[in-house]
């Protein structure tokens, strides 16, 4: 695929493909490129995990590094999305990592046959985070060899989170049992089509995965941030000691980070037998070198 935007788009074989590919990086697979490749990474909105391990997969791959930075960009100045990808086209970038505030920011770009660089999206407003969804395939596959039949709850603020989005839906399709839990004022109905809402307490003793959500307070209205405090929330639907304790003994905790630790989880449990949270975090380099291995590999950039 000339673009990675939406894992969802795949077909079963891609995925595959993409999984396979990703465990094979991280067992020490190298690639060579025909030339020297260039990408620019475009945050407009912050980031730790994803940024710097796009950057870590590029190094690793021998893409060479375009420095620019939203913030000190024209971008400040009203320059348009597609005038910043047509700018670093003409001066020779190949492929871009883009994390936008917006929703389907690539729709738009996709339909402009001027732009031609590849483009991956790092996270689109509350849409898709389709690396993330990645690195949690390969997290929870590593644990349980199948996704067929697990119980998986996605726990917290769904309505927001784009790893909600886009983890239900590609969970659901490969055969998990998919079911939410958080505050019901936070579920939106759109998510029914990929599982069911079960009260937290009721939920955990079923679970194989437990994947934690950030309360996002950037995206939360203030109704919404009002609604619970910080004590509050983790005493509602937090993970703490107790809840922990009723979990299966073959279970996975899993949360994409960053942690609102004593919020979500516990802060003792972040780092508990249980956890893989920074388990994910490695095997985002991986699911990253892979995602642009296949875009280099579509753009024949890559010796066979
Ligand atoms: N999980 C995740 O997307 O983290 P960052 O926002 O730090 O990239």
């Amino acid at each position: 695929f000339a673009n990675f935007l939406n894992i969802n788009d795949l077909s079963d074989s891609e995925l595959h493909e993409l999984l396979t590919s990703a465990y094979a990086f991280r067992d020490g697979k190298q690639v060579t490129l025909k030339r020297p490749v260039y990408t620019a990474n475009l945050f407009f909105e912050n980031s730790t995990r994803t940024h710097s391990s796009f950057q870590m997969a590029e190094q690793r791959l021998g893409v060479k590094l375009i420095d620019i930075n939203p913030s000190t960009s024209s971008v400040t100045k009203g320059e348009s999305l597609g005038d910043t990808l047509k700018t670093l086209q003409a001066i020779g970038v190949d492929f871009v990592v883009i994390r936008h505030r917006l929703n389907n920011w690539y729709g738009p770009m996709v339909e402009d046959k001027n732009i031609e660089l590849g483009l991956v999206n790092a996270g689109d407003g509350s849409g898709q985070h389709p690396s993330q969804s990645l690195l949690d395939l390969m997290t929870i596959h590593d644990q349980f060899k199948t996704f067929t039949g697990l119980n998986i709850g996605i726990i917290g603020d769904i309505a927001h989170s784009r790893v909600a989005r886009s983890n239900a839906e590609i969970l659901n399709r490969l055969g998990a049992n998919v079911f939410f839990s958080g505050p019901k004022e936070w579920f939106n109905e759109d998510f029914a089509a990929f599982g069911t809402y079960v009260e937290i307490d009721e939920l955990l003793p079923k679970l194989d995965v437990v994947m934690l959500l950030r309360v996002q307070t950037e995206r939360l209205q203030e109704d919404d941030l009002n609604a619970f405090t910080a004590v509050e929330y983790h005493q509602q639907y937090g993970l703490n000691k107790a809840r922990y304790d009723v979990l299966k003994d073959n279970a996975i905790i899993m949360h994409p980070a960053p942690v609102n630790r004593d919020v979500e989880i516990s802060s003792e449990l972040v780092e508990a037998p249980k956890s893989k949270i920074f388990t994910q975090m490695h095997n985002g380099v991986f699911a990253r070198m892979a995602i642009l291995n296949a875009v280099l590999t579509s753009k024949g950039l890559v010796e066979e």
